[in-house]
């Protein structure tokens, strides 16, 4: 098992979902040929989007250099067999830095191709796991705010093929330890149902 893990909160290693993400991780990986790829987002930020890379990506013969960055960080997908991904809602979406790895990484003739049935996905599917950390609650009955994260990101995977996406809300997190508490708890039942964290892999903390 080698899983891509990708972190978009300010936080890391403190974020609630991080510690999630590492229970996960330490639950799926347990034979000897598991392998971690890191992906820190915060830690080591991408570099904005260039006007030499937006012209190569819609370019006939585009500088394959441009494509370094974008190129690295599709093989970090291809070279795995399931993502899991840390990501903060911020203002009702996902934050910047999330953004700005799916720009990379949804790049027309390679992870996905334009038909006329409209934009089909080139890579292979596999399970990506989402962890949404929100302050407050935008989903279930106590939701008071709008949620452009999830749908937005279950659409940008699902536009290069991965469409086996679960998303694992960690919601009221700044609502005090009970909340986190409650959150964390709920988070953990719903991912031990899943395959790849179930039974004898029961996730530990
Ligand atoms: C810039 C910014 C914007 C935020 N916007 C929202 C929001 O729209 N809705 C919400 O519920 N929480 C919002 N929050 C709170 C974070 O989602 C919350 O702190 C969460 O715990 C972050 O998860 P993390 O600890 O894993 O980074 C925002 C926080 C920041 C820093």
């Amino acid at each position: 098992m080698k899983i891509l893990f990708v972190n978009a909160s300010p936080h890391s290693e403190t974020s609630h979902g991080y510690g999630l993400a590492v229970e996960m991780i330490r639950s799926a990986c347990r034979t000897a040929h598991s392998a971690l790829v890191k992906r820190d987002l915060v830690s080591t930020p991408l570099p904005p989007i260039t006007q030499d890379y937006a012209k190569a990506i819609t370019s006939r013969e585009p500088d394959v250099s441009l494509f370094d960055v974008s190129e690295q960080l599709i093989r970090e997908i291809e070279m795995t067999d399931a993502l899991i991904i840390n990501t903060p809602m911020h203002n009702f979406t996902v934050p910047a830095a999330l953004k700005l790895w799916i720009d990379y990484v949804l790049r027309v003739h390679r992870t996905f191709a334009v038909t006329p049935e409209g934009k089909v996905g080139l890579m292979r599917d596999r399970p990506t796991f989402v962890i949404v950390g929100s302050g407050g609650f935008h989903s279930g009955e106590r939701a008071w705010q709008g949620d452009f994260l999830t749908p937005y990101l279950r659409y940008a995977l699902a536009s290069i093929g991965l469409k086996d996406a679960h998303f694992v809300l960690l919601q009221g997190l700044t609502h005090g330890e009970e909340a986190v508490a409650d959150a964390l708890q709920r988070a953990r039942e719903e991912i031990a149902r899943h395959p790849l964290f179930a039974s004898d892999n029961t996730i530990v903390s």
